[in-house]
């Protein structure tokens, strides 16, 4: 990363500290000098609004847990209190409680934007598998959150998902005893979860120390997915996109804003402010929005373990990713085929969302077994065939090439050979 930075100490004090901790040519050659391709458009800026995004989670949940006590008798009534007494305890909780849903929000932008411009295909498939882990750690992390205000849903969300543990063959009920550190959702499992979420937001910032030196060492991938070839076609991070980034980030503020001011609970559910009886089963138990497609794929099987393995499978699909799509073209705007499967993909996951929010009524269900069979299909078959029927269009022979000349290829400067090395 510092390999990057033009920084020259010139005070004593600057040398003094450069030759001991070149901290400063550091964050110079990551975040000011660093050659940045100079075609970003704003789906690029969502990496920066994450990175804003885990550490206002951070913040507000560390002075949230100064209010709240994780034991089943005192939980929920220690968030009322911070709702009702602490000051801007009701705006610490709403833009922690918001904040989980707009990180989900950001994320999942994140992880299309990538898929779009194949910026996991090669040399970036560690920058993608380091994302995918991120990606599941954050799951577990609002998982766990959102088991601690101990209100209904908080309870009977918690029960369902350990229990799915205990569909694995002859481990499998040990294993939930052991997650529960008891033999039902209690005292324990809540100090627990409350532990660990606690631990594992930091856990994701130091992935995404690896996930930001990885695509700094491949250099960030481009809308148009052709590697950077002279000096022409980047410019220094700093100013281009520190500005860019800033804009989008207070953009993206503003929205935050509205959902934690204007409508805090929309996202939430009303359930969650009734207090955690485990002798009252609530109506429909549904997870939180972002959990919804994988919840559909788990009811799309009708036999539990193997609702648990293709919920667990959908996710780990995505770790294989970059050895799936055989093409050699990078991004999806030279690829015509590729691109209507990916907005059909696009619109299968919206589905699965609106499907795991329904109850498991039988036209449902089967809606959600043919979108659960397609999300497969889309990276286990069509991905792969894709790339040899596919006839990509002519890819420019720069990123210069493509501002200048509006996108698309000179007929001169076309380059039909593989980009992909
Ligand atoms: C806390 C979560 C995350 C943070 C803070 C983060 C941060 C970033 C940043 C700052 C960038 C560069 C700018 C940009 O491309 O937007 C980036 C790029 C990238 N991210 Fe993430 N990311 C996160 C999660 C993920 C996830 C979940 C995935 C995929 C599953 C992912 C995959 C990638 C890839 C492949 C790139 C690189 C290539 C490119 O320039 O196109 N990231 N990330």
């Amino acid at each position: 990363m510092a390999g990057h930075s033009n920084y020259v100490p010139q005070s004593a004090a600057a040398k003094w500290l450069e030759s001991r901790l070149p901290v400063i040519s550091l964050v110079r050659g990551s975040f000011v000098d660093f050659p940045t391709p100079k075609n970003l458009n704003y789906w690029w800026t969502f990496g920066g609004i994450l990175a804003v995004m885990l550490v206002a989670q951070i913040i507000t949940g560390v002075v949230l847990v100064m209010h709240y006590t994780p034991s089943t008798g005192a939980a929920f009534n220690s968030v009322e209190h911070i709702m009702r007494d602490v000051n801007f305890g009701w705006m610490l909780r709403y833009l922690h409680a918001n904040g989980a849903s707009m990180f989900f929000i950001a994320v999942y932008i994140h992880i299309f934007r990538g898929m779009y411009y194949g910026s996991y295909k090669a040399p970036r498939e560690i920058s993608w598998i380091l994302g995918v882990v991120i990606f599941l750690i954050m799951m577990g992390t609002a998982f766990m959150g959102y088991v601690l205000p101990w209100g209904q849903m908080s309870f009977w969300g918690a029960t369902v998902i350990t229990n799915l543990f205990s569909a694995i063959p002859l481990v499998g009920e040990a294993i939930r005893t052991w997650l529960w550190g008891g033999f039902a959702v209690d005292n324990p499992t809540l100090n627990r979860f409350f532990s660990l979420h606690y631990l594992l937001p930091f856990m994701i910032a130091g992935v995404v120390i690896l996930h930001v030196w990885a695509f700094h060492t491949t250099g960030n991938n481009n809308p148009t997915g052709v590697q950077p070839k002279t000096k022409q076609d980047t410019v220094p991070f700093h100013p281009y996109y520190t500005i860019k980034d800033l804009f989008a980030i207070v953009v993206f503020m503003i929205l935050f804003s509205w959902f934690a001011f204007y409508v805090p609970n929309y996202m939430g559910h009303p359930d969650n402010y009734i207090e955690a009886n485990p002798l009252v089963t609530p109506a429909h138990i549904v997870p939180e929005w972002y959990f919804l497609p994988f919840y559909a794929i788990l009811r799309a099987i009708p036999d539990k373990l193997g609702g648990v393995l293709a919920m667990f499978g959908a996710i780990a699909v995505l770790f294989v990713l970059p050895w799936l799509d055989t093409s050699k073209v990078r991004s999806g705007t030279y690829r015509p085929l590729f691109k209507q499967f990916f907005w059909i993909f696009a619109l299968v996951c919206v589905a699965l969302g609106y499907l795991g929010a329904m109850p498991a009524e039988p036209k449902y269900v089967f809606w959600a077994r043919i979108c659960t069979a397609y999300y497969f299909a889309h990276f286990l078959i069509i991905l792969p065939l894709l790339g040899f029927l596919e006839k990509p269009k002519p890819l420019p022979a720069s990123i210069s090439e493509a501002v200048l000349k509006g996108g698309s290829a000179s007929p001169a400067g076309a380059v039909s050979a593989p980009e992909i090395k």
